[in-house]
């Protein structure tokens, strides 16, 4: 496995922090300068630690060249900053049409490809509508499938809800999609040593990343319940491989409403632990 692992001598101070923070120890401090072990080398998950680590940035693995890397930490929020965007965050139901750029839909992708996977895996499939015509296809077909289900009666007990929802349909109110311009739904494939978590992680960030630009998310499980009353098919015309894990699904777009506090929740339930 070749990693492309490089130390430049000239700024290595050789500190060792690359070694010590190697979670598989396949880095070591050869005769001055770090090297890789090569009989561990295979262990090497690809999670860039060292590079990250490195005070001079004088690491590069994989062929990254840290200069290209965000500066840390001045880069980072402040936790006011986090706080009131974990607090302010809001499920929106009520969007614009005017659907956001491919470009600013890829690169919010892109970053939240950054998001922690399972032995950093990076399995993550991120299936997305960012054209609105596609978007109202699917929303179509979606009700239809719903309406031909709730006429065969083929909905279970705790799905008889969509009956509603295809009447609210029929009367001009989108219960299901809320009219957004934009979906998003992360799947994995099923060997990844955590697909629920990888998915679930994943479509979080997306969502705080969005409500840190201003664009309103809205976490949805009825889309699912309702594919999954529909049939298969329609997750086959998105391109989402058969045999994969699927989440939940997040529908997105620029909101029409503001909120101008945060809402306040009840105290955390904590369960603090002590073993003597
Ligand atoms: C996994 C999950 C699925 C959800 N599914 C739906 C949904 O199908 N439709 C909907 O209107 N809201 C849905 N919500 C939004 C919740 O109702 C919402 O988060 C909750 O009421 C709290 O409001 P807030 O997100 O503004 O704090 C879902 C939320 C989560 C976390």
């Amino acid at each position: 496995m070749d990693l492309h692992f490089t130390v430049n001598q000239e700024l290595c101070i050789q500190c060792g922090a690359c070694v010590d923070d190697c979670p598989f120890h396949i880095i070591e401090m050869a005769a001055e300068y770090p090297a890789l072990n090569p009989k561990r080398v295979h262990h090497c998950i690809r999670c860039q630690h060292c590079l990250a680590v490195c005070p001079t940035g004088a690491l590069s693995i994989l062929g990254r060249n840290p200069d290209d890397s965000l500066p840390l930490p001045q880069s980072l929020p402040g936790s006011a900053q986090v706080t009131a965007l974990i607090k302010g965050r809001r499920s929106v139901r009520r969007f614009l049409p005017e659907p956001l750029t491919a470009e600013v839909i890829d690169t919010m992708i892109a970053t939240v490809a950054n998001a922690p996977t399972g032995k950093n895996n990076r399995q993550c499939l991120f299936t997305v509508i960012d054209d609105p015509a596609t978007m109202e296809v699917f929303r179509r077909e979606t009700m239809d499938g719903l309406r031909r289900a709730v006429a065969a009666k083929r909905l279970s007990e705790n799905l008889s809800y969509f009956r509603h929802v295809v009447t609210a349909w029929d009367q001009g109110r989108d219960i299901i999609f809320r009219n957004a311009p934009h979906l998003l739904m992360v799947s994995v494939p099923p060997a990844v040593t955590t697909p629920d978590a990888d998915i679930i992680i994943a479509m979080s960030y997306f969502e705080l990343l969005a409500a840190s630009m201003g664009i309103g998310t809205l976490w949805n499980a009825m889309i699912r319940w309702a594919l999954s009353t529909i049939d298969v098919d329609l997750y086959r015309r998105l391109g989402i491989p058969d045999d994969h894990v699927r989440g939940y699904t997040l529908l997105f777009g620029r909101p029409t409403v503001q909120y101008h506090r945060t809402v306040q929740r009840d105290e955390a339930m904590i369960n603090r632990v002590r073993l003597a």
